[in-house]
């Protein structure tokens, strides 16, 4: 949450390129937008700070700026409100009350009280309810006391450094100094920040798609590394002041990988493109020979493997009900014990936990910091961990000690689609690889590769409901409650169905296992609250249809998303939905694609902005 850019090029190119920038970070956060530009005739900082998006920002400079106008160097910003209300002053970019310092920050400085009243008695003063305008005036201090650097860092990035000795918290940083128009430092702990390596350009960003149209070449800055970066180059150092040998990485998606490509919303295109992510997510992973998945970068042998008795699954929000499918998929296939819990309990709980516990954390962006902080929490006593995550060099894909990358591409919309349907194909191969260790033959294993090779197909041909589900979503969009239910591994597709509608369409909607309604929901059910069932042909379908008749009894709608062959009396359903018939590993990933298309229609009829939901934002880097 929150976006930074900074760059430092062609100065006619400044401007466009921060905004651009921070138009593409606009998913981590949109209270406001900022934008600080060092003019290049005068080299004095000119700053547009707006609440709102950031169209609103780009307006404004086009209001302010004359036309010709060009930046030496410049940082932009766009926030997720964390301290302090949304107002043009709370905005960031930040200045030092001497002027000297402008700063745009991603993360939360938790000491900033202390650090606040200190200079206030050094004279420095504030004119935001922020945390971040400590951090400018700090820099500033250090600033004036650091005697001018003979060679290695200047005295700019030093007194960025010692700025960080004395902070608490986590952040991300892009900061200006007025004295070196030619340069800009960043920093950061807890929060991302990468490094884009363009030709007689340098820029700094909190992910690869505010730079993707500028280059390819990134570099994954680590906690507690400071750059200073120039048109012709940069130098990367640690807290004692020693250089740091860079990785450049090759990024392998590009621009338009990251545009609507003609949809209207990321989210329609996100969900369009799951045939091609889940293609992505299976490509090179599986062994036709031994018939089983397998994957490079596990970094855990066979035997070891074999000796983990419990597996633990952490992880937050979407990908939690990833977590959830996946262990019934283990338990089933593998049968080993599964246990998930949210990575932000698990992180204060302190749970014992077994030996021989594998512990998996999922994750999209790879940055949430709550799934961050579990897994180095079950890092630190002593735990073996892996990741599923899409963040390629994200934090948790550096610090666990081996993992899945779903190469879903980037996911945009708020609401995540794509990342979760990969998830789950993921941990469905990641079952089955365990099952194929264990007590799963040759010929199930190799049936069921020949099913889950299916899946993009069987995607592609769920997504041709679409016009189906708009009719529906026409019809209850204007329902104030819903219930989603479902039975064993599609009780997570209920709970994931029912997150997709309340975060985009603000519906207030629950997911139960079918089974629990009975327990209390039940009380909901009226004509003004339908309910979503997603019903298999399965040992227990009757059960669920039982619960419908319940539904119906008292007078409440049902829409039934239902596999082809399943027998649901005739009349029941007031809606049906229909999915081909597929192997039960693969169901609940074929389910999830109506309540994904539903949301989002629901979320259009109401007006709602789907791909910025208010109060949301992607990519959650606080507690
Ligand atoms: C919901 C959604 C969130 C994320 C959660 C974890 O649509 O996107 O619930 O799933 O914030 O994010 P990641 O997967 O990036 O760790």
């Amino acid at each position: 949450m929150c976006g930074i850019v900074g760059y430092v090029g062609d100065e006619r190119k400044t401007k466009s390129v921060l905004i651009e920038g921070i138009k593409r970070l606009e998913y981590r956060g949109y209270d406001s937008a900022g934008v600080a530009l060092l003019e290049a005739e005068t080299e004095e900082p000119v700053v547009i700070r707006k609440v709102g998006r950031v169209d609103n920002l780009s307006n404004a400079c086009k209001k302010a700026l004359k036309e010709g106008f060009h930046a030496v160097n410049g940082i932009a910003h766009t926030r997720w409100a964390t301290h302090g209300r949304v107002t043009d002053e709370n905005a960031h970019p930040h200045r030092s009350s001497d002027g000297k310092i402008i700063l745009a920050h991603n993360g939360v400085i938790e000491n900033y009280e202390s650090i606040r009243k200190f200079l206030t008695t050094k004279r420095y003063t504030f004119s935001s309810e922020t945390d971040t305008e400590v951090l400018a005036n700090l820099i500033a201090y250090h600033y004036q006391k650091e005697p001018e650097s003979e060679n290695g860092l200047s005295r700019f990035a030093k007194s960025v450094r010692k700025t960080f000795n004395h902070v608490e918290g986590t952040y991300g940083v892009a900061v200006i100094c007025t004295d070196y128009p030619d340069r800009l430092v960043g920093a950061r702990k807890g929060s991302p920040l990468i490094l884009g390596v363009g030709k007689d350009e340098c820029l700094l960003a909190s992910d690869v798609s505010a730079v993707i149209a500028n280059t390819n070449n990134v570099v994954y800055l680590n906690d507690g590394e400071l750059v200073e970066i120039t048109k012709d180059g940069y130098h990367i150092s640690n807290w004692d002041y020693t250089q740091i040998e860079p990785v450049i990485h090759t990024v392998d998606w590009d621009i338009e990988d990251a545009e609507k490509s003609g949809f209207d919303h990321y989210m329609l295109k996100e969900i369009f493109e799951q045939p091609k992510s889940l293609e992505n997510a299976m490509r090179g992973r599986f062994s036709e020979d031994a018939s089983t998945a397998k994957f490079g970068g596990l970094n855990i042998d066979v035997s070891q493997l074999r000796q983990m008795d419990r597996i633990l699954l952490l992880a937050c929000g979407t990908a939690w009900h990833a977590a959830l499918v996946i262990e019934y998929l283990i338990e089933k296939y593998a049968r080993i014990p599964v246990e998930v819990e949210y990575a932000s309990e698990f992180r204060y709980r302190n749970a014992p936990l077994d030996k021989n516990t594998l512990v998996g954390v999922i994750s999209q962006s790879g940055e949430t910091l709550d799934t961050l902080e579990a897994l180095r929490e079950a890092k630190r006593k002593g735990y073996h961990t892996m990741a599923i995550t899409n963040g390629v060099g994200s934090s948790i894909a550096r610090e666990c000690h081996g993992g899945i990358y779903q190469h879903a591409g980037p996911e945009i919309g708020v609401a995540s689609t794509k990342a979760f349907t990969s998830q789950v194909l993921i941990g469905a191969m990641f079952a089955l690889y365990l099952a194929r260790l264990r007590d799963m033959s040759y010929g199930e294993g190799k049936s069921i590769v020949a099913e889950l090779k299916k899946v993009p197909d069987l995607v592609h041909q769920s997504l041709s409901e679409a016009e189906k589900i708009k009719e529906i979503a026409k019809r209850y969009s204007q329902y104030p409650d819903f219930l989603f239910l479902g039975r064993q591994s599609l009780f997570p597709i209920a709970l994931e169905g029912a997150l997709k509608l309340k975060e985009i369409s603000y519906i207030h909607a629950e997911g139960y296992p079918a089974a629990e309604m009975k327990h209390g929901p039940i009380a909901l059910v009226c004509e003004d609250c339908p309910s979503v069932f997603i019903v298999e042909s399965d040992e227990i379908q009757n059960k669920v249809v039982a619960n419908m008749q319940e539904v119906k009894a008292r007078g409440g709608k049902v829409i039934c998303i239902q596999s082809e062959d399943c027998t649901i009396p005739d009349g029941l359903a007031d809606e049906v939905i229909t999915l081909p018939k597929v192997h039960s590993m693969i169901a609940p990933l074929l389910a999830t694609i109506p309540m994904q298309l539903l949301s989002y229609h629901i979320a259009i009829e109401r007006d709602c902005d789907v791909d910025k939901p208010r109060n949301l934002a992607k990519s959650v880097t606080v507690e």
